[in-house]
């Protein structure tokens, strides 16, 4: 037998004209579904108690969407009210968060204010990301997560998803879970307008990817962190037959020169003093045959910006200019995260890298004889399918000869719609816990080396955030080294370093004297 629903809590929201009528939330748990409904109701007669009920629903930012017939215009004045508050959640790569900010700036711009908490929110913004492993279920996990937990604060947010998922997704989003706004990578400068016509009840979806890039159309950075992210280039063109980014960021399209040294001036004076330069296939980056070491030159002009980064690049894309600029520009700092996936020749092909093992640790040498110091990182694919024990050694014999100085690592996860997806010879998930747990000892004992071959060194260190201990500070090394550190130094700062101590993931600093 079904359980009687059981009214847990009941909370005026107010009274609302005319005189004399009230709106009620009514918690109703009949777990394990937990509702808020709505009752809209008038005082009848002068006896007090006595009401006549007008309208009842189960509420929702969009009302049209839950009441059995068109709410009253009392009922959908008090539904319809605009967020004032909003949480941007970020998942996934550094490009996400980048496009996360972007969005809280957008909001910020239209007069909502920033939570820290995701469930007093009166918007939440779930900036999604598609690589992981069961990246769709995660989010609506998420959604019904977040409604749960707002519900008991007597909350009802409003739920706009947005990044990769949301692409991928689109209107299935909406059906299955009943979201207020869906919004593709492309296309978050039409936030604000999709928020208001969710306000309105109305549909509000966009996963268009318009020619016109949307980055004219944000609002100017203000307030930003002393190691800020600039997306200059977006989407894919190489294919590689796992990945989900060329279906749902696109086709690689770079924003042009002037723009973006616009933003690097508007990143320093508002107190960027590193700027990292962001795109799915960042050294592709071109404006009218510049590339991207020409952009980096005419950054390393600005006054007040002392260091420049990028990330991340694939192998063809390294043009003789970007390896002769990390020897050249003092300002780009000694860090290459440059994604293999493979060490054997014949996963390369299957993964369509359009690269080679030989060329690839040709490149490295030649990056490292331009910068002899430079730090190195990766990316890998374990259990490809049809990899081979003799495959996976040579992933393993790639690292070997390598030596990272910290590294991704992943299973293979099929994407839906990707052509790995449905190749034969999947691998066995223990075959591919297996690997990737050797993969990762290696990687982790090259990169515990690299630390502790760092011991005596001294360095400038970009002071970013307060650590967990009193007094104690957090920085990045020219090698992207996390630096935790006591002294008498604030966030911003960049500091000179002696390296004394090394972990496995970070290392520990003193202060020598300020640079
Ligand atoms: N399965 C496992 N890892 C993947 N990556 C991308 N797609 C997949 C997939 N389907 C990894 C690659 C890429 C990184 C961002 O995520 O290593 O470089
Ligand atoms: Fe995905 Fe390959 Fe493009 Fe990287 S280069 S984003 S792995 S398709």
């Amino acid at each position: 037998m079904r359980e009687a629903p059981q009214i847990t809590r009941q909370e005026p929201v107010g009274t609302i004209t005319p005189i004399n009528t009230l709106l009620l939330l009514l918690r109703v748990s009949a777990p394990p579904r937990e509702q808020i409904f709505l009752l809209h109701a008038r005082q009848k007669g002068s006896r007090r108690g006595r009401a006549e009920i007008l309208e009842t629903g189960v509420l929702s930012a969009n009302p049209n969407r839950h009441l059995s017939r068109p709410p009253c215009p009392a009922i959908a004045a008090a539904m319809n009210a605009p967020p004032k508050t909003f949480h941007v959640k970020s998942f996934g790569c550094q490009m996400n968060v980048y496009d996360g900010d972007r969005m809280g700036e957008l909001m910020t711009a239209q007069g909502l204010t920033a939570t820290d908490d995701q469930f007093a929110a009166d918007l939440v913004i779930l900036n999604t990301c598609h690589i992981r492993e069961r990246a769709t279920e995660k989010v609506y996990s998420d959604i019904g997560r977040i409604r749960k937990e707002s519900g008991k604060l007597g909350g009802n947010p409003m739920i706009a998803v947005a990044g990769c998922v949301a692409q991928a997704e689109g209107a299935e989003i909406v059906r299955r879970a009943k979201v207020d706004v869906v919004v593709g990578p492309q296309a978050y400068h039409n936030l604000p307008d999709l928020v208001a016509r969710a306000s309105r009840g109305e549909a509000a979806l966009d996963t268009d990817m318009p020619v016109d890039m949307k980055f004219g159309h944000l609002p100017a950075r203000r307030r930003v962190p002393p190691s800020a992210f600039l997306t200059v280039q977006e989407g894919c063109d190489k294919f590689c037959t796992y990945c989900v980014v060329p279906y749902t960021r696109g086709a690689e399209v770079s924003r042009p020169f002037a723009a973006i040294v616009d933003e690097a001036k508007a990143l320093v004076d508002a107190g960027a003093k590193e700027i990292t330069l962001l795109g799915q296939n960042v050294n592709a980056w071109d404006d009218e045959g510049r590339g991207l070491h020409d952009l980096i030159a005419e950054l390393d002009r600005i006054e007040g910006l002392a260091r420049i980064r990028y990330t991340t690049s694939h192998p063809n894309d390294m043009a003789d200019g970007l390896i002769a600029a990390h020897r050249d520009i003092e300002k780009l700092m000694p860090f290459l995260h440059l994604p293999v996936q493979s060490g054997s020749d014949r996963i390369l092909k299957a993964m369509n890298r359009s690269h080679s093992r030989g060329g690839y640790l040709r490149l490295l040498e030649r990056v490292r004889e331009a910068r002899p110091d430079i730090a190195l990182s990766g990316d890998f694919i374990v259990g490809f399918p049809g990899e081979t024990e003799a495959d996976f050694a040579e992933t393993l014999s790639l690292v070997d000869a390598v030596g990272y100085a910290q590294a991704y690592s992943f299973k293979y996860s099929p994407r839906p719609g990707t052509p790995a997806a449905t190749m034969p010879d999947q691998i066995a998930p223990e075959v591919m816990d297996d690997r990737l747990q050797r993969l990762q000892a290696a990687l982790n004992r090259d990169q515990s080396a690299f630390n502790a071959s760092s011991v005596g060194k001294r360095c400038a260190v970009l002071l970013e955030r307060k650590g967990k201990l009193e007094g104690q500070l957090i920085g990045k090394s020219p090698w992207l080294q996390s630096v935790h550190l006591v002294g008498d130094a604030a966030i911003g700062d960049l500091v000179e370093v002696e390296i004394v101590e090394a972990g496995a993931n970070s290392v520990m600093g003193e202060r020598v004297a300020p640079i």
